[in-house]
């Protein structure tokens, strides 16, 4: 009999608690540390010990002597924490916080697939379920794909996934055939060169810089791409004071941080919200983040041979650096 999913009850919450100073008294208590993603609402970013990219999360996640990792982000991030601290509790303030490219790539689809490529090398972002994980070669994030790729030897037929966009950049960068996964990120993906374009001609003194999982007709036009922490650290050593920026808008929160005087111009999206947050990041919150801490829930938890499969590709990508 399988137990119920636990479901947080904000009503449970007293309206009159001081919510930042409890969580860090729980999070005391219980031996805990926060760990929380660039695209964390501005107050979640504040109360975590570690803000980071997923490459510097997943480092984080495997390296701290903390009991408790409370993982404020979305499922994958969660649970590589786990694949990577077995023996320590890993919780996520809603366990719904997913995201379109793991959503997207099933791993008994994916591993259907993986069929028609015998012999090939199968990269994968981070951005998948540990199923996915465990069919892999290596693990890659946006900020060490290229580096990953070029670690494969120079012969080997490469299949990489679940993002087109990041794959197709990467073979730009790396002059390597891939073959892709079709998926894409619901958010990266409505930034069009049309809106760019339009903000290029308002902003002609701004310098563009887009996140890679941005499609190749924005790339091409920026004049820097890379991951969130690569973005961030752009920001903070270029002279210019206006920057286009093509990501998730929750890295704006540490941009203004560190140059306040900069403008900082986020793209919209082309359709729907016309925002450019994403709705998985965004179902975190401090009421959820206390009643994790409360409850210890809800708490990852993996099939031991799937985790086992998944370390290995994680840990060759840890091992490059
Ligand atoms: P990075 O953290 O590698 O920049 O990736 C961004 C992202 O989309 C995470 O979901
Ligand atoms: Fe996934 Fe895109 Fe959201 Fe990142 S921003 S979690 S890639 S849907």
């Amino acid at each position: 009999m399988s137990a119920l999913p636990y479901v947080p009850d904000l009503e449970s919450i007293d309206p009159s608690l001081d919510l930042v100073a409890e969580i860090g008294r729980l999070r005391s208590a219980r031996r805990a540390v926060i760990l929380a993603h660039y695209y964390q609402e501005p107050e979640i970013q504040d109360l975590a010990d570690f803000v980071g990219d997923s490459l510097q999360l997943s480092q984080a996640a495997a390296t701290t002597d903390a009991e408790v990792i409370v993982f404020c982000g979305v499922h994958f991030m969660a649970e590589t924490a786990k694949i990577l601290s077995p023996s320590k509790i890993v919780v996520i303030p809603d366990m719904d916080a997913g995201c379109s490219l793991s959503d997207r790539c099933p791993p008994e689809a994916f591993g259907a697939w993986l069929q028609q490529y015998p012999g090939h090398e199968v990269v994968s972002y981070i951005n998948c379920s540990a199923g996915v994980k465990a069919l892999s070669t290596v693990i890659c994030t946006s900020s060490n794909a290229v580096r990953v790729v070029e670690s494969l030897p120079k012969e080997a037929p490469i299949v990489f996934a679940p993002d087109r966009h990041l794959g197709k950049w990467v073979m730009t960068q790396t002059g390597r055939d891939m073959v892709l996964w079709p998926g894409f990120c619901i958010v990266h993906e409505q930034f069009t060169a049309k809106r760019v374009a339009a903000l290029k001609a308002q902003h002609p003194d701004a310098k563009l810089i887009v996140h890679p999982e941005c499609d190749a007709t924005v790339s091409r036009m920026a004049d820097f791409v890379g991951s969130t922490a690569a973005m961030l650290t752009f920001v903070i050593e270029r002279p210019e004071r206006k920057f286009i920026v093509g990501t998730e808008a929750g890295i704006l929160h540490q941009m203004h941080k560190a140059r306040p005087e900069a403008q900082l111009i986020p793209i919209p999206a082309d359709s729907g919200c016309n925002c450019s947050l994403c709705p998985y990041m965004k179902l975190n919150s401090l009421e959820k983040i206390y009643l994790c801490l409360r409850d210890l829930e809800p708490a990852i938890h993996l099939d031991e041979n799937i985790r086992r499969q998944a370390l290995k590709p994680l840990e060759r990508m840890l091992s490059l650096g």
